[in-house]
């Protein structure tokens, strides 16, 4: 049996036979058969719309791998930044490499003086973080001009370095600012961790950012989040990016894509909703509601592309347990997890495949850690950074063209211009 398909217009029994390559089919040899023909699929629910040797994703089996290294590995091995130079090299680094590759970043922490006072203390005073984060790395592009050269690998690896670097910096500063409290700079003789740990929470006794169990914590979380292919923040990266604009200007795209509940936000909302439950007594009630759709969605549950248990939220709840040992437990903990043990055993969530996604704990874990509901996006932005870039990287190696899909035209026929006194 051939591994391809064959499509015939009916309009003129002329057909195409297009081969299967890699589980897709090249679209532009459809156009051969269909001028002007165009595939109508809103939200890209069935559109590969790069290849990509980063990160392999089966939704039904529940896989996620880095560069072909599975997620627990890497979770259980690995550090962030050892990841985060897999997924921009493609190989795990030396020890050389990788000494180097630790030493550029944290030597980069640093932000301007004039991004901190000039930029981000011009912001309201109650600013939401992560409003200032995506104006933030907006505003570094101003800061490196020679950003604008994307077509030198080596100016494009000093951009790739920064924007690792300085995104906990700015993370921190955006909290520290919509707090009331005085900017914290980069101690670069900490780790990745310990240092936004340190950035965010100096001197607060009660959040022990020296302790190496929340550090290790928020660095597996760190991994977990680095990249999850062709989502919409990074589609927005690959979208921008193709414009061929600089890299932080794509990056805070990126960041304003993350911003929105349905994708970055769906944590802030699962603290939300379990807050409002209140009780386990109340599970059961809120559950029919939601069926029932009056409860609006069971935030944390589901994903476009998981049909089967997010490999990342099993991993979580491990790390939840050890930040729990330190922190003591979140109370919203129990609510969550009766509200898991009752939606996968309801014909509603079962029929739907609706599992726990990344998101379901690990706004409990943040939230123990001491971090407020409205700096989650900033948790997820910062990690994310490294597989933005990755995505970046290897649409400028491929050449490929800008952006710009068709669309299905559904609005007036053409008409003729009528003066305001005759409308
Ligand atoms: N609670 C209740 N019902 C749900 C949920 C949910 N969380 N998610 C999907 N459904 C239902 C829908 O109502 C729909 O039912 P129907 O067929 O009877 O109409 C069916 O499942 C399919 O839902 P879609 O919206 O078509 O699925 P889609 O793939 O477009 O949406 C999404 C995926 C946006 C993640 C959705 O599951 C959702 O809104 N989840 C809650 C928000 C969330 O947790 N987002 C985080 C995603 S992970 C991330 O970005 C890191």
């Amino acid at each position: 049996m051939a591994d391809s398909v064959t499509i015939i217009d009916n309009r003129t029994g002329d057909s195409i036979e297009v081969p299967i390559v890699n589980g897709g089919v090249d679209a532009t040899e459809w156009r051969k058969l269909l001028p002007n023909v165009w595939f109508y699929d809103p939200g890209f629910m069935t559109t590969a719309a790069c290849s990509s040797a980063i990160t392999e994703l089966d939704g039904e089996a529940g896989i996620l791998r880095y560069r072909g290294y599975p997620i627990d590995q890497l979770a259980e091995k690995s550090t962030y930044l050892e990841v985060a130079y897999l997924l921009l090299h493609g190989e795990l680094p030396n020890k050389q490499q990788q000494e180097t590759w630790t030493h550029d970043i944290t030597y980069h922490t640093f932000i301007h003086e004039n991004m901190r006072k000039r930029f981000m203390e011009g912001f309201h005073y109650d600013a939401h973080p992560m409003g200032m984060l995506v104006s933030g790395v907006a505003a570094l592009s101003t800061f490196y001009a020679d950003a604008k050269d994307i077509v030198d690998p080596a100016v494009r690896r000093r951009q790739i370095i920064r924007l690792i670097a300085k995104m906990p910096t700015i993370a921190a500063c955006s909290y520290r600012f919509s707090e009331g409290m005085p900017f914290v700079w980069p101690d670069n003789t900490l780790g990745f961790c310990e240092n936004f740990l340190k950035m965010m929470f100096t001197p607060w006794e009660h959040v022990p950012w020296q302790d190496p169990v929340l550090a290790k914590a928020l660095d597996t979380l760190f991994i977990l989040h680095a990249d999850h292919e062709q989502n919409c923040s990074t589609t927005a990266m690959r979208v921008v990016g193709s414009s061929h604009a600089d890299p932080f200007t794509a990056t805070s795209a990126a960041t304003a894509a993350l911003y929105g509940p349905r994708h970055g936000g769906a944590n802030e909302q699962v603290i939300n909703m379990l807050t409002e439950i209140g009780s386990i007594d109340n599970v059961d009630a809120f559950v029919k509601s939601v069926k029932e759709g009056t409860g609006g969605r069971l935030q944390g549950f589901g994903h476009r592309v998981y049909k089967n248990y997010d490999p990342r939220a099993r991993i979580i709840k491990k790390t939840a347990d050890d930040v729990f040992s330190v922190t003591g437990k979140n109370p919203l903990l129990d609510i969550a997890l009766k509200l898991e043990e009752v939606a996968l055993s309801d014909d509603y969530f079962i029929s739907r495949k609706l599992y726990p996604n990344v998101d379901f704990y690990s706004g409990l874990i943040y939230q123990a850690m001491g971090f407020p509901v409205d700096m989650f996006p900033v948790l997820f932005a910062i990690p994310r950074t490294s597989g933005w870039l990755a995505h970046w990287e290897e649409l400028l190696e491929q050449d490929s063209k800008i952006a710009r899909p068709r669309q299905i035209y559904i609005g007036a026929e053409s008409r003729d211009y009528v003066p305001i006194e005759q409308r």
